[in-house]
């Protein structure tokens, strides 16, 4: 394959995600948890563009533009860094020059949808594509993991099993298209932070090693392999709301509200603050949407449905 043309860019666009169940073991070694998760991806996009430049460079737009870090501490610049440290020497080819990244933010940002893997995800797409697709996508997963556990499933979307640290990924069988509405825009919540909440409630004793092992949750993956979403709904299970309730209590009201307003179910969309309900069809979640929208209990509401296919190249 050829390398595209200097002056080309490539835009790949990736989705956010939700955790359908999200069970949460014991720490191994470096203090990860090990994870029986059912990620599930829902058409709420970033998109991101590459292009050939003098040195490494993140911009951001969109509406919480101002929250993204523009420096090392952004997954996307990492990803960017692994490729032009690595790609050559994977592929036997010569050196690449660096890149300037930019990120169309629409996922929240810091509302436990991945938004920052994601953007690590479609930046290892990008990359590689604008280098001439030299990596295989065994390289690409193995680059994903190692940047972030959430990572490895923007690159795959659909509806997935995760387990490991959430970054072993295999497919789930899902039927049907599940309708959602996204309570978002609160202020943002560190992921390690909910973790370590969760640690305090659940290891009283510090012994997180001891904490029981997570199984997959198997009545979620038969419901959703028989797509109805009411039995989907009664199956939505995640360990660490507990520790963000903790965290920001105020979000309960937020959850209560989607309930009354006729949601199928609520949960907090992986370590959160973001919230995800669940409806009966398209109809209900712009009906639900309305409603929350009009309550303000939540700075911004989005619908949006699932499973939507993971990063994917849209121009370049
Ligand atoms: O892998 P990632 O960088 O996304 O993880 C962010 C943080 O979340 C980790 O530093 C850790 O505190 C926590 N985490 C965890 N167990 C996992 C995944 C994440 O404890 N399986």
């Amino acid at each position: 394959m050829t390398t595209r043309a200097a002056t080309s860019s490539v835009t790949v666009r990736v989705p956010a995600k939700v955790n359908l169940a999200l069970r949460v073991g014991p720490t191994d070694g470096d203090g990860y948890h090990a994870l029986a998760t059912v990620f599930h991806a829902i058409g709420l996009y970033d998109e991101v563009t590459v292009r050939p430049a003098d040195r490494l460079s993140l911009t951001v737009s969109g509406p919480q533009a101002e929250l993204v870090p523009t420096d090392r501490s952004n997954l996307a610049w990492r990803a960017a860094e692994r490729m032009m440290h690595t790609y050559d020497q994977l592929c036997g080819v010569m050196p690449r020059g660096p890149v300037a990244v930019h990120i169309d933010k629409a996922i929240p940002v810091a509302g436990g949808m991945a938004g920052g893997s994601a953007d690590a995800a479609a930046t290892l797409l990008a990359v590689n594509h604008l280098w001439g697709d030299e990596l295989m996508p065994g390289d690409l997963r193995t680059f994903a993991a190692e940047l972030g556990s959430d990572v490895p499933f923007a690159l795959e979307g659909g509806t997935a099993l995760g387990t490991g640290r959430g970054d072993e990924v295999s497919p789930a069988l899902s039927r049907g298209e599940l309708h959602w509405v996204v309570a978002h825009g609160f202020e943002g919540l560190s992921t390690p932070a909910v973790y370590r909440e969760f640690d305090r409630l659940n290891a009283p004793d510090h012994r997180t090693d001891l904490l029981p092992e997570a199984e997959p949750p198997t009545e979620l993956l038969q419901a959703l392999a028989a797509g109805d979403p009411a039995v989907v709904a009664r199956h939505l299970e995640n360990d660490l709301q507990e520790a963000t309730l903790s965290l920001r209590p105020d979000l309960r009201a937020v959850l209560d509200a989607g309930r009354e307003l006729g949601a199928l179910s609520g949960i907090v969309s992986g370590s959160g603050p973001s919230i995800a309900f669940l409806t009966a069809d398209h109809e209900s979640a712009i009906d639900l949407s309305i409603g929350l929208a009009a309550l303000r209990e939540a700075p911004e509401v989005a619908v949006a449905s699932g499973p939507v296919p993971g990063a994917r190249v849209v121009s370049g």
